[in-house]
C-alpha cells in the first residue's frame, strides 16, 4: 500500500504517494523528473547515485524513501542559480575538462560542494580522499580533483 511522504526537493516542499521498497533514486528521477542523480551499479559501490540528504551525500539507490521522510534533498539540479545560471563547481568542472561521459559528475559535483561547504580549503589529499567512493569510469580523476581545488583556491573562505 502506497504511504504519502514529504520532501523539501532543492527547496521546494513535494507530497509524495511512495510504496515502501520505491527507493529515493526511483522516485527522485521517476516521480519528479530529476534525472540528474544516475543509477549505475545499484548495490552502493559507484556514487553515481548520490545525492545530499540534509547537507550530506547519501547514495539514493541503496536509500527507501519512505525512510527519509521530512528530509530535504538536494539534487544536481538544486545547484543552479535561480536565472539557471551555473554553480561554481559545475563551471569549474566544465573549465578543466573535468566532464566527460559525465556519468559520475553529478554526483562528483554533490561530493565536492559537501567537502567545501565544510572545509573551503581542503588539500588534494583531502579532496582525494573525499571522492574515494564515487568512480569515474572514465578515469578523469586529475582534472576532477584539479577542478575542486580551482574552487577552494578561488572563493572566499
Ligand atoms: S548507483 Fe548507487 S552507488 Fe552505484
Ligand atoms: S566522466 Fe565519465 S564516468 Fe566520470
Amino acid at each position: 500500500m502506497k504511504k504519502q511522504i514529504a520532501l523539501t526537493v532543492n527547496g521546494v516542499k513535494r507530497e509524495l504517494l511512495v510504496n515502501p521498497q520505491d527507493l529515493l533514486l526511483n522516485v527522485l528521477r521517476e516521480q519528479l523528473g530529476l534525472t540528474g542523480a544516475k543509477y549505475g551499479c545499484g548495490i552502493g559501490e559507484c556514487g553515481s547515485c548520490t545525492v545530499l540528504l540534509d547537507g550530506e551525500p547519501i547514495l539514493s539507490c541503496m536509500t527507501l524513501a519512505v525512510a527519509v521522510n521530512g528530509s530535504e534533498v538536494t539534487t544536481i539540479e538544486g545547484l543552479l542559480g535561480s536565472d539557471g545560471s551555473l554553480h561554481p563547481i559545475q563551471e569549474s568542472f566544465l573549465e578543466h575538462g573535468a566532464v566527460q561521459c559525465g556519468f559520475c559528475t553529478p554526483g562528483m559535483i554533490l561530493m565536492a560542494k559537501n567537502l567545501l561547504d565544510k572545509n573551503p580549503h581542503p588539500s588534494e589529499e583531502e579532496i582525494r580522499e573525499h571522492i574515494r567512493g564515487n568512480l569515474c569510469r572514465c578515469t578523469g580523476y586529475t582534472q576532477i580533483v584539479q577542478a575542486i581545488k580551482e574552487v577552494s583556491l578561488t572563493r572566499k573562505a
